[in-house]
């Protein structure tokens, strides 16, 4: 992808948002916060492309890909006034249906197509599917770490904000100072991914969150999480119980084992 393509991308994703604006141009908060959240994307998948020595083309697709993966998320919000999937619309597909057609992409070629289309699709997805082709699921991995990388700073900002305290507007389930469900420790011991069914404490969600760091991909990835201080963040918030303890140092220990060198 030429740097040329990947500006038409940008423009037609500003363009496209912009008719979810307002009559002054700004957007409703929770739309402002999938602007600003894309951008960041964007900006973690070009970093961890270019920590990986991937070519210019590809670095190029990568940032493309994070200014488009979350593009479902304005009309499921305009349509359903909500992001949660399960009550509305699933975000990847709604995306891929969006961008598909708009026809944005025909100018690429088919193989770089593809990959955008299955990375908006299923960046979502509980896991990534197993019908894709390599260089589709090396992209689908890189938007599912970028994504990642940015709600660990959406969560630590709303903390240091606030507290949390939309939390509990987004998981009705969630008592802001309530325990730790054991349930979730066990998960995050086995070196499970945290059910969000499970959680039920703005710790639990902590928990969840650091679970997620034994699901990334890439090593650039790893190396972000260390670089950006993550795991420390997240125990400054969680409870200074033993057992928590342990379970940071298992994570920390995973991701620098992980992380690629310096
Ligand atoms: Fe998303």
């Amino acid at each position: 992808m030429t740097d040329l393509q990947l500006q038409e991308i940008k423009e037609w994703f500003e363009c496209y948002v912009g008719t979810f604006a307002s009559g002054d141009g700004s957007f409703h908060s929770p739309l402002q916060l999938k602007v600003d959240h894309s951008k960041r994307v964007a900006d973690n998948a070009q970093q961890l492309a270019e920590d990986l020595g991937w070519n210019p083309s590809e670095i190029n697709r990568a940032e493309a890909l994070g200014w488009l993966h979350d593009v479902g998320r304005f009309s499921q919000f305009a349509e359903f006034g909500t992001f949660t999937d399960a009550t509305s619309v699933n975000h990847g597909e709604r995306g891929w249906e969006i961008v598909r057609e708009t026809g944005i992409l025909s100018p690429l070629k088919p193989e770089e197509q593809n990959a955008l289309l299955e990375g908006i699709r299923y960046h979502n997805a509980k896991a990534e599917p197993d019908h894709l082709n390599e260089e589709s699921l090396r992209f689908l991995k890189l938007i599912r770490d970028a994504d990642k990388l940015d709600l660990f700073h959406f969560v630590l900002t709303s903390i240091q904000k606030d507290g949390f305290r939309d939390l509990p507007d987004m998981l009705p389930q969630v008592v802001l100072n309530g325990p730790v469900n054991p349930k979730v420790i066990h998960e995050i011991q086995t070196r499970r991914t945290c059910s969000i069914t499970e959680v039920r404490s703005l710790s639990d969600f902590l928990l969840m969150q650091l679970s997620w760091i034994y699901d990334l991909n890439y090593s650039a990835s790893f190396r972000q999480i260390i670089d950006r201080n993550i795991i420390d963040d997240l125990e400054r918030e969680l409870p200074g119980d033993r057992r928590i303890g342990q379970i940071i140092q298992a994570v920390s220990r995973f991701a620098k084992h992980n992380r690629i060198p310096e």
